[in-house]
C-alpha cells in the first residue's frame, strides 16, 4: 500500500521531536498504523537555523502554502503556534482536503469551534492530542475511556512551565526569573512565557478539556484565569509549615447550576495525589460517576513527549484514512447536535477555602478587628498563624486558613481588611482545593 505523506509546519522544539521519533520507530510505527508513514515537506521561518533533526530527507521551504495545497500531501502537521498564521495553515489544509494534526491549544481553545465545522464540512479529521498535557493521552482518556461516565470533575496540573517553577522555588529557593530562564532553556515555556505564567496557556487547556467532559462548544473566554506571577517564596513556606503545597491547577466542575471553570494557584494538602507532582510533570484527575476518580501523570511538555501525542494523532488519522473514515470519534466528543448550553459559573458564586496572608501592625485588638469582619460575611477560620513579633512602628505577617467561603464574600471582606489602619498593603489569597470526592447532585 502506497504511504502516507506528511507535511510538518514547524520545525522547532515539537516538529523535530515528531520528525526524530517517525524515523527512530518508523517500522513500529507502521505496523500500527498499517502503512508507511513519510515525512516529505517541512516548513521554517529560517532554512539556514541548524535543526535537532535531520532534514535532507524531505524537501524544506519557509512558505507554508507550497504545503497545504500540494496535491501529494495527505496529512498537514500544524507546529508554528500562535493564532494567525495557524488558523490559515488550518483552515487552507482543510479547504484543500487535508486531514490535519496539531498542538496548537490556543489555536483550538479560540477557534475550535469555527475548525471543527469546516473540518465536518469536509468530512476531514483536526486531532489535537498534544495540546493538552503533552505526553499524556488525557483526550483520548476522555473521549473514549471515559466515555460511560458522567464527567463531575477535572481538576489538573496542565501548565509544565509552571509547576516546574513552583517545585524549582520550593526545593531549591529559586527566584521566579531565573526558574522561568531554565524553563525556557528546556523547550517548557510558549515562544511567548507570559501565556505560561500568567495562567493563559492552562486555560486554553482547560476549555478544551471542558468542553470534551461535559459536552459543551469550547468556552475559552469564560474561564476565570489567575497565574503564578503573585506567589512568593514566603506563601510558599507558610503553606508547606501548614502542610499544603503550592500548585497551579485547572479545575472544571459540575456544580448542580452550572459548571466552573478556572484556573489559578491552589493550596493542596500534602497527602493529595496531585500535590506530590513536580517539574515539568503533569497530572489531571478526572472523577466520573461509574469509574471514581483516576489520574493521568507524565510530562506535560518537551519534545519526544509532545512529539509521542502528535504521533499517535498522527496514527489514528492514517488508520483513518485505511480502514473506516465514516466512523470518526467526534472533535469534543459529544456529536456535534448534542452540544449542551450548560452555564459557566462566574467565580464570585464559586466556594472554597482561602489562604490569606497579610502585614498587620503588632498590637492589640488587630486580630480581633480581622476576625470580626470574616465573622460578619459568615466566614469561618481554620486556622490561624501569626509569625512573630515586631519591633515598635514594624509590621508581622499573618496567615489564616478559611473553611469553604463564597468568592463574592471573601471579595468583600478582603476590601475592609486591607482599609483598616493597622493592616499594611494587599491581602494575599490562595484558594484551597480539597479533591475529595464530589458529585453535582
Ligand atoms: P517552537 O520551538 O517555537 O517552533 C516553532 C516552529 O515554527 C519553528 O521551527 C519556526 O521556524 C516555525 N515557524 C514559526 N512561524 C512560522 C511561519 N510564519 N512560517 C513558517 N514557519 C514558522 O515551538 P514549539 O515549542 O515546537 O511549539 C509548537 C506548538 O506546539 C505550539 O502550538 C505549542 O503551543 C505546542 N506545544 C508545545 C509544547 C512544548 O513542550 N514545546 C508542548 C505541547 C504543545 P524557525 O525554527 O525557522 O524559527
Ligand atoms: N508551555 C507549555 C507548558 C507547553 O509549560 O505546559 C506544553 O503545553
Amino acid at each position: 500500500m502506497k504511504p502516507v505523506n506528511i507535511g510538518i509546519i514547524g520545525l522547532g522544539t515539537v516538529g523535530c521531536g515528531v520528525v526524530n521519533v517517525l524515523q527512530r520507530n518508523a517500522e513500529e510505527i507502521s505496523r500500527r498504523a498499517g502503512r508507511r508513514i513519510l515525512v516529505t515537506h517541512g516548513v521554517v521561518r529560517d532554512l539556514g537555523r541548524l535543526r535537532a533533526c535531520q532534514t535532507d530527507a524531505f524537501s524544506m521551504t519557509t512558505d507554508p502554502n507550497e504545503v497545504t495545497d500540494h496535491p501529494d500531501v495527505d496529512i498537514v502537521v500544524e507546529l508554528i503556534g500562535g493564532l494567525e498564521i495557524s488558523r490559515e495553515v488550518v483552515c487552507r489544509s482543510l479547504a484543500n482536503g487535508k486531514h490535519v494534526v496539531t498542538a496548537n491549544k490556543a489555536l483550538i481553545a479560540e477557534h475550535g469551534n469555527e475548525i471543527f465545522a469546516l473540518a465536518r464540512d469536509q468530512g476531514l479529521t483536526v486531532a489535537f492530542e498534544a495540546a493538552v498535557a503533552g505526553g499524556i493521552s488525557i483526550i483520548k482518556v476522555l473521549r473514549e475511556g471515559l466515555a460511560g461516565n458522567r464527567i463531575n470533575r477535572v481538576a489538573g496540573i496542565i501548565n509544565g512551565t509552571s509547576n516546574y517553577i513552583l517545585t524549582d522555588m520550593l526545593e531549591n529557593d529559586v527566584d521566579f526569573p531565573e526558574s522561568l530562564k531554565e524553563a525556557q532553556r528546556l523547550g517548557y515555556a510558549e515562544s511567548d512565557p507570559t501565556f505560561d505564567v500568567e495562567g493563559t496557556d492552562a486555560a486554553h487547556k482547560l476549555a478544551i478539556l471542558a468542553s470534551i467532559a461535559y459536552g459543551i462548544p469550547l468556552k475559552f473566554d469564560h474561564v476565570y484565569i489567575e497565574g503564578i506571577t503573585n506567589i512568593t517564596s514566603e506563601d510558599i513556606a507558610y503553606a508547606t509549615e501548614l502542610g499544603y503545597r503550592v500548585k497551579h491547577l485547572g479545575l472544571a466542575i459540575r456544580r448542580k447550576d452550572g459548571i466552573e471553570l478556572r484556573t489559578h494557584p491552589c493550596l493542596l494538602r500534602n497527602e493529595e495525589l496531585l500535590a506530590s507532582v513536580n517539574g515539568v510533570m503533569n497530572a489531571i484527575q478526572i472523577e466520573g460517576d461509574a469509574v471514581g476518580p483516576t489520574l493521568h501523570y507524565g510530562a506535560g511538555a518537551g519534545s519526544e513527549p509532545t512529539a509521542s501525542a502528535v504521533v499517535a494523532d498522527i496514527v489514528d488519522v492514517v488508520r483513518a484514512l485505511t480502514t473506516d473514515p465514516n466512523n470518526r470519534v467526534p472533535h469534543l466528543a459529544f456529536q456535534p447536535q448534542s452540544l449542551s448550553d450548560l452555564p459557566i459559573l462566574n467565580i464570585e458564586q464559586i466556594e472554597t477555602p482561602f489562604y490569606l496572608r497579610l502585614d498587620a501592625f503588632d498590637q492589640p485588638g488587630v486580630l480581633a478587628d480581622i476576625t470580626r469582619i470574616l465573622g460578619f460575611q459568615s466566614i469561618s477560620i481554620e486556622a490561624i498563624l501569626q509569625k512573630g513579633t515586631s519591633s515598635q512602628g514594624c509590621t508581622v505577617p499573618i496567615v489564616i486558613i478559611t473553611h469553604d467561603t463564597v468568592e463574592k464574600a471573601m471579595n468583600e471582606a478582603i476590601q475592609e481588611i486591607e482599609a483598616l489602619d493597622c493592616v499594611r498593603g494587599a491581602v494575599h489569597r490562595i484558594r484551597l482545593e480539597m479533591l475529595r470526592s464530589h458529585s453535582a447532585d
